[in-house]
């Protein structure tokens, strides 16, 4: 047996070493430290405050959790070999340096009402990080929409050319879906911020604690609803894990578009230096690599939600230790965001835009043809006739290798008797993108009230 194990009073046999490594976490849960020591600080002062610890003890333990948090932050602290996890660390160095009474601290409480209470302190840690990260990211989202409030291009379903629209809708559509991973973390935080410290080891504590206070003290709402549910769930891990997957996804599609626009073939964008990499044979290249790690990246975002769930997946309630695995999902997910949110930001704020070829991409493709056959509605035709007639002309236009808006107000007239010469004024890009006013529509005054929007939610 291990002097600082926390149990062994019932075994004659030491752990088998091998047992021992499987079991070991502390190499991991380490970065539980500075939560571990806050609930501990939070704890020991309601069990002072119930005069279950003599005051100068109390002192004694308070002032050596600060040591051990200043030599974690400071690179200093020892972990050894023997320790098996981070509550098993802190209750070694706390009888080391004040003897046995320190571990009263660990009085009423357990090491599974503890590591879910630090694990939800971390991941709303975590949740604020990564909301300021989201938060710059849409910041310049709608900085850059402003410069291209009067850039015409076109818009894509299928990736085939669609209608016209400002370049700036292309952005802005990132910084609304962006937008709801910050709400959602708002949401998760509501509806997690309880506290399973007081669950104890999974019936509750017997202890004459104020656990109102307790709570407030650690920023909690309340005490956790029930003892069991609060030390064995962990759908505040996996909603948590779901919202990176979503955030990643998102990205990915923001780095699918840079990659794809950077390209000779549609030559939207140029990405700067600073996020370009070459190549080691060909010396022409500058190749979006970032883009395509951020993208990649997602791979691994998925499998981290996957794992959780598939780790809950008919778990039996009340801890068991599969729950140990949780922390490898989470500190990646964490870890990777935190990676990836400032590249893109970067990214997207020091891209140029090739205002000349993303106009060009309205002079093909028919993106007016809808605009024809709304017109024609407009003139009391049924739109399935109005639509039919459109597509005519668009034929007439391949025919000739022209586009659509190229046709002369004869040629027009050719398709259909209906047609009035205001038609070649239907066929102008600007007038197109103006008359869209629906909100949320892609014209420049509807762009702008987007801007404005997506401004006050950063
Ligand atoms: N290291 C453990 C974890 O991360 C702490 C809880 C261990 N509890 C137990 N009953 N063995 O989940």
């Amino acid at each position: 047996m291990v002097d600082n194990q926390l149990w062994g009073g019932r075994f004659e046999n030491p752990l088998n070493p091998n047992a021992f490594a499987l079991g070991q976490s502390i190499y991991l849960d380490i970065r539980l430290l500075p939560f571990d020591i806050a609930q501990s600080r939070a704890y020991l002062q309601a069990l002072g405050d119930a005069n279950l610890v003599p005051r100068d003890l109390c002192i004694k333990i308070a002032e050596t959790l600060n040591e051990i948090e200043r030599e974690y932050f400071e690179g200093t602290l020892v972990i050894e070999d023997t320790d098996e996890d981070v509550h098993g660390l802190i209750e070694r160095i706390l009888v080391q340096r004040i003897g046995a009474e320190a571990t009263t601290i660990r009085m009423g409480r357990s090491r599974n009402d503890q590591v879910a209470t630090d694990l939800k302190l971390l991941l709303r840690n975590a949740a604020g990080d990564i909301q300021v990260n989201l938060t710059t990211l849409i910041r310049i989202i709608a900085q850059r929409s402003e410069d291209l409030v009067n850039v015409y291009a076109t818009s894509y379903t299928h990736t085939q050319r669609a209608q016209p629209i400002v370049f700036s809708q292309e952005l802005l559509k990132h910084g609304f879906a962006l937008s709801r991973n910050v709400d959602r973390f708002t949401d998760w935080h509501k509806r997690h911020n309880t506290l399973p410290l007081g669950a104890g080891a999974s019936a509750g504590n017997s202890l004459p604690i104020n656990f109102e206070a307790l709570a407030g003290a650690l920023n909690f709402d309340s005490l956790a609803f029930n003892s069991l549910d609060a030390t064995s769930s962990r759908d505040f891990v996996s909603e948590f894990l779901f919202i990176c997957a979503q955030i990643s996804i998102d990205v990915s599609r923001i780095s699918e578009e840079i990659i794809l626009w950077s390209t000779r073939e549609f030559g939207f964008v140029t990405l700067p230096d600073e996020f370009s990499t070459g190549s080691s044979l060909m010396p022409q290249k500058r190749n979006p690599d970032f883009a395509e790690l951020a993208r990649g990246k997602t791979g691994r975002m998925i499998g981290n939600l996957v794992n959780i769930l598939t780790l809950l997946k008919a778990l039996p309630f009340g801890y068991n230790r599969d729950l140990q695995e949780d922390k490898f999902p989470v500190f990646d997910a964490i870890d990777t965001l935190n990676l990836v949110l400032p590249v893109i930001s970067g990214m997207v704020r020091d891209i140029s835009f090739n205002r000349e070829t993303i106009e060009q991409s309205v002079n093909h493709g028919h993106i007016l043809a809808t605009d024809i056959a709304e017109w024609l509605v407009s003139q009391g035709i049924a739109f399935k006739e109005a639509h039919d007639i459109a597509g005519q002309l668009v034929v007439l236009a391949e025919s000739l290798s022209l586009d659509v808006s190229e046709l002369t107000f004869e040629q027009f007239k050719s398709v259909s008797k209906v047609f009035e010469p205001e038609i070649i004024e239907v066929m102008k890009v600007r007038r197109s993108i103006d008359n869209r006013t629906s909100p949320g529509a892609a014209s420049p005054q509807m762009v702008k009230e987007q801007i404005a929007r997506l401004r006050n939610l950063s």
